[in-house]
């Protein structure tokens, strides 16, 4: 039987979510192969254009990592995030896009652990969501369909 497999595209703080897959990694964890990481310098670095970017070109789903709060690096940049990442949402919901195919999470350098737990979870969700695009309706507010040439 074919199972649909999603693919996740991870936008991950340098200085904690980053380290924290670097250090599943290094521990052998086991954990979902459906993420492919992009490194960002700051969680508060990430525009709303680089989440639809990312649908456009193949995503199922895109998980925003960042430092805790009071954690971040550049002071605010987490909580700049969260601003955007609260409006995206909406945003994504008004166009017919199903919110849960965002998800935003603060993980530490040492929550490798946390990460793994995040990481599955969240491919279990895009699992019973189905590909990008399903939702969509036929002429949608934003362009936002998926390339046909979409990178895998
Ligand atoms: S430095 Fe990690 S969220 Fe800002």
């Amino acid at each position: 039987m074919d199972t649909f497999e999603p693919k996740i595209v991870g936008l991950f703080c340098n200085w904690c979510t980053y380290l924290a897959a670097d250090l599943a990694g290094i521990s052998r964890m086991k954990y979902s192969h459906n993420l492919r990481i992009v490194r960002v310098m700051c969680s508060g670095r990430i525009h709303p254009e680089f989440v639809l970017w990312a649908f456009r070109n193949g995503a199922d789903g895109v998980l925003i990592g960042g430092c805790h709060p009071g954690d971040c690096h550049y002071i605010e940049g987490n909580y700049k995030n969260l601003r955007r990442f609260l409006l995206l949402r909406k945003l994504l919901e008004q166009v017919g896009i199903d919110p849960r195919r965002v998800r935003l999470e603060w993980i530490s350098a040492s929550e490798a652990d946390k990460l793994k737990q995040v990481v599955n979870d969240f491919a279990e969700t895009l699992r019973e969501l189905g590909p990008f695009g399903t939702e969509l309706p036929e002429e949608p507010v934003l362009d936002i369909h998926p390339k046909e040439e979409a990178v895998s």
